[in-house]
């Protein structure tokens, strides 16, 4: 918990891996919404490099996408200022934590997780790690005491052990974590893919052209938004079934402007989809725009991103300290003469 003597907020943690480039969904999904939220809480905010190696990464790769991890992220509005931002690998006892708690996780409720069970289909060889991998992430969790933990649909199961974990160090030795909640994102954010707009907008699918990336061209989104699938129907009316396509366009445009969707639906009567899609690419290049601009300044100022990453990683390290040693306390280890 926060010093007694600091004005506690409640605090709010979130990682994210390295993987690249982030799209409108997580933007309208995810970032937006802690980017409102640092005011309200003790945020802290890290990528994630140390759960990405679970799955086999190029090195150079991974150290590039950490630095442009983060720069997408502050471009959309994470402040150093507000916030605590760093990288996992930065900070010493997120591993050391992980260790105490796999010693009170079960094994099989590791190997019905999920995605473990979905990743390890994939691989040849299934590696350890990636077993082990959501009692990092309870470790990364429970040691800053997070309240409020923003997490999509897949990693929920992984909050639920987080949970799980942090009730049984607790009655296994005394009150020490609390129990975080998971913080589910405004409704109506689900972006879906421009191309195939019965799934999920995601970095992964095949055509480019689904995607709307959060650092896109001008040019680039609008030829997007433009080649987006409707139907032939040439309404502008909410109907998920029956017309995904304009469906999804309605609710990126209403998550963007904030008008509701019957609002949308009069606007746009009469007209036709050629119209509404120009309206939609304008409301998106507007906030995506100055997000792209603030990106390209980040990217290039390496040395200023290596200074949030250490005054960020300095913050969390003495948050850090302090429960494991907590920890270390409790369940018999000796402290360290100094
Ligand atoms: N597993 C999360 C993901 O892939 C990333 C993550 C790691 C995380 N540690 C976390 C998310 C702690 C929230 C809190 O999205």
């Amino acid at each position: 918990m926060a010093d007694s003597a600091a004005i506690s907020k409640p605090v709010i943690l979130t990682g994210a891996q390295p993987t690249g480039r982030l799209h409108l969904g997580n933007y309208l999904g995810a970032v937006r919404n802690w980017s409102a939220m640092q005011n309200d809480y003790e945020c802290y905010f890290f990528v994630t490099n140390q759960h990405a190696i679970t799955l086999p990464k190029v090195p150079a790769e991974l150290r590039k996408n950490t630095y442009s991890c983060l720069a997408q992220y502050m471009a959309c509005g994470l402040d150093p200022e507000k916030s605590h931002l760093f990288v996992q690998s930065h900070v010493y006892g997120h591993n050391e934590l992980a260790w105490v708690l796999s010693c009170i996780c079960p094994l099989g409720q590791l190997e019905r997780m999920t995605q473990f069970k979905d990743k390890a289909k994939k691989q040849i060889s299934v590696n350890s790690g990636l077993l082990f991998y959501p009692v990092l992430m309870a470790a990364d969790i429970l040691l800053y005491n997070a309240h409020v933990v923003p997490v999509g649909e897949d990693q929920k199961q992984h909050l639920e052990l987080t949970r799980d974990l942090a009730e049984k160090f607790n009655a296994t030795y005394s009150p020490t974590f609390n129990v975080p909640e998971p913080y589910i994102g405004k409704a109506g954010a689900r972006v879906m893919s421009l191309q195939n707009p019965n799934s999920k907008m995601s970095k992964s699918d095949p055509n480019q052209l689904g995607t709307v990336d959060l650092i896109d061209t001008a040019d680039v989104i609008r030829k997007k938004i433009m080649s987006a699938v409707t139907d032939s129907e040439g309404s502008i009316r909410v109907d998920a079934e029956n017309k995904p396509g304009v469906t999804n366009l309605i609710s990126i445009y209403s998550a963007i402007t904030e008008k509701s969707v019957a609002a949308i639906e009069d606007e746009f009567a009469g007209k036709g989809y050629g119209d509404f899609k120009k309206t939609v690419a304008d409301a998106i290049i507007a906030v995506l725009d100055p997000v792209r601009q603030r990106y390209d300044e980040l990217i290039k100022n390496q040395g200023y991103l290596d200074e949030v990453l250490k005054a960020g990683a300095e913050a969390a390290q003495k948050t850090a300290w302090k429960t494991l040693s907590k920890v270390y306390r409790k369940v018999g280890f000796p402290e360290r003469a100094r």
